[in-house]
């Protein structure tokens, strides 16, 4: 016995000596269903699916409906109610940002020796340059400022500006014009990777603009021959978003591929998730999917909240599993901290719980509830306590509150994709995959059925809506008028956290941000003090 002490003190100390790098890859408004592992085989995802097969699929996971608040919780480990972050998205003239007093994951890590890299999007503050990653924790930063950009001519049109947003660091980068941004943040990604000192841990938030629609003049845009493999799929925008969703499983792929050749991936922590639900069937002139939870991206209902993810690592005791392990998007920060080593008994002014030894010893999640949001503006607030949910309000007046396609469940799924594609080749190096009868049964699993039965409508935006989630996944029957009592309380509970809200930080865009007064680039505008002449 006393061997065994002596035993598993001298690895923890070894442990703490070598902390895991960590490669978070974010991807934007992917849907539930758009990820192979959820049951859809329309639009093949071998790369991220492998990762998920050989380490947890997060099926009870969620994140904010939308962007910003989402990518502030994932930052500070705070609900949105508690940065002033709740209520929409932040414009590139926006003169207001994530607030400085925030301490940022990437602050955290750097305490631990970490070297932080962002590629990608940023979307908390850029209207001056302390907003801005490289003083928020980064040490690097090569994408963009806003919430999504072209991927080839990289500007963003939003709130009725239009400017180029493409950084190396501080300076604009123009010369990358033509490029595709996929392209561009997989290759210093792996850029990143090669360079890296591995005598440090690193930090690499590789936040893509895939699969986010472009701008309205051509929201779908991937190379002519990726679309040109997509031809079976009727639909012309959901093959453009197949092309799109492809480039962003490659670049998975490559960045795997980039960590196994430089021997760091049996020392990583891999997070595969998205921001927020996807938009299907329209909205923000997108296709995704998030077949068959009800709702899209910025709708409450769960195909708003429950998001796509997985996380993948050697560190994990148990892998090979669907987790059902109840998760926030705001507890990767102490999560990740305590996977790194980091002391997290000091943690306690976050909304963040750390689930790592919970995920991976498969225990029980300290997690019981999650507040996905309350926002005043719009009314509507939504809190999930254990199997229940309450949902009151809703976004758009009702118009995106319906279940949309495609289910993709009827296309032929090719497991020996995943286990042949780039990252089955670097795990099978390691020894870390597992074989097609393990995937055949964690994919079943990970399917979700909805219940059967008639639906019982609900219209939030005339009384709360309630549902049991784990015997209700889709929303199809509000359970209101059965349960009053357990409805009360989940009253009550948002009303608890209401007291604890700030005011949300959302201002007016400011006319001086426009990127017309700045050569047409969105910049840190309030760091000068008079906009240059109108630059034609
Ligand atoms: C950003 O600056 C760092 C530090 O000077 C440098 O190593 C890195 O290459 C720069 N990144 C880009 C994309 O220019
Ligand atoms: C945690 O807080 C206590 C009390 O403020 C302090 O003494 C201790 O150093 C802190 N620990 C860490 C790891 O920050
Ligand atoms: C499945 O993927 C492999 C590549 O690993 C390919 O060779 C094979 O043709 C695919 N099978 C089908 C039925 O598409
Ligand atoms: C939260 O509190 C504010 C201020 O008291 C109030 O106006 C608002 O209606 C409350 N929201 C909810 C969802 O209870």
């Amino acid at each position: 016995m006393l061997h065994f002490i002596i035993l598993i003190t001298c690895f923890t100390s070894l442990a703490t000596a070598k902390r895991p790098h960590i490669i978070f890859i974010l991807a934007d408004d992917l849907g539930f269903n758009d990820v192979g592992f959820h049951g859809s085989g329309q639009i093949p995802t071998p790369n991220i699916d492998a990762l998920a097969y050989s380490g947890l699929i997060l099926n009870n996971y969620y994140v904010n409906p939308i962007c910003t608040p989402s990518r502030s919780a994932l930052m500070t480990g705070k609900y949105p109610i508690h940065t002033g972050m709740q209520h929409g998205v932040l414009y590139g003239a926006e003169p207001s940002g994530l607030p400085l007093c925030e301490k940022l994951l990437p602050q955290y890590l750097q305490e631990l020796g970490y070297v932080n890299h962002i590629v990608g999007k940023w979307h908390l503050g850029s209207w001056k340059k302390v907003y801005t990653p490289l003083y928020r924790g980064f040490v690097s930063h090569l994408g963009y400022w806003t919430g999504h950009q072209d991927y080839y001519d990289h500007t963003a049109m939003e709130a009725g500006s239009w400017g180029l947003d493409m950084r190396k660091n501080m300076s604009v980068a123009y010369e990358l014009h033509g490029e595709y941004s996929t392209d561009i943040f997989t290759k210093e990604s792996v850029r990143l990777i090669k360079n890296h000192d591995p005598s440090s841990p690193l930090f690499l938030y590789l936040a893509h603009v895939a699969v986010h629609s472009g701008n309205p003049y051509e929201p779908l845009r991937a190379p002519d021959e990726e679309i040109a493999g997509f031809g079976f799929i009727e639909n012309y925008e959901r093959r453009k978003f197949a092309a799109m969703l492809s480039k962003l499983d490659e670049s998975v792929g490559q960045v795997v591929k980039a960590l196994g050749d430089k021997g760091m991936l049996e020392n990583s922590i891999i997070v595969f998730s998205t921001d927020n639900g996807g938009a299907a069937a329209g909205f923000n002139l997108n296709a995704a999917s998030n077949y068959p939870l009800r709702g899209v991206k910025n709708t409450y209902w769960e195909g708003g909240v429950k998001g796509a993810g997985l996380i993948w690592s050697p560190l994990i005791q148990k892998p090979f599993r669907v987790s059902r392990q109840m998760m926030h998007i705001a507890d990767w920060l102490p999560t990740l901290l305590e996977a790194a080593g980091a002391d997290t008994t000091n943690l306690t002014h976050i909304d963040g719980l750390s689930i790592w030894k919970a995920l991976s010893e498969n225990s029980e999640s300290p997690r019981e509830e999650i507040l996905h949001n309350i926002d005043d503006i719009l009314g509507i607030s939504s809190i999930t306590v254990n199997n229940w949910k309450l949902i009151q309000g809703t976004t758009y007046k009702g118009a995106w509150d319906n279940w949309y396609g495609p289910s993709g469940r009827w296309y032929q799924y090719n497991i020996s994709s995943v286990e042949n594609g780039p990252v089955g080749v670097q795990l099978k190096k390691i020894n870390k995959f597992v074989d097609g009868k393990v995937i055949k049964t964690l994919r079943a699993e990970a399917t979700i059925q909805c219940g059967d039965g008639p639906k019982i409508h609900c219209n939030p935006l005339k009384t709360p809506c309630f549902y049991n989630i784990l015997k209700d996944p889709c929303e199809l029957k509000s359970v209101a008028k059965e349960y009053p009592l357990v409805l009360k309380e989940l009253q009550v509970r948002i009303q608890q956290f209401n007291a604890t809200a700030v005011p949300p930080i959302k201002k007016p865009v400011d006319p001086k941000g426009d990127p017309k007064n700045w050569n047409r680039v969105y910049t840190n505008f309030g760091d000068f003090e008079n906009p240059n002449l109108i630059v034609l």
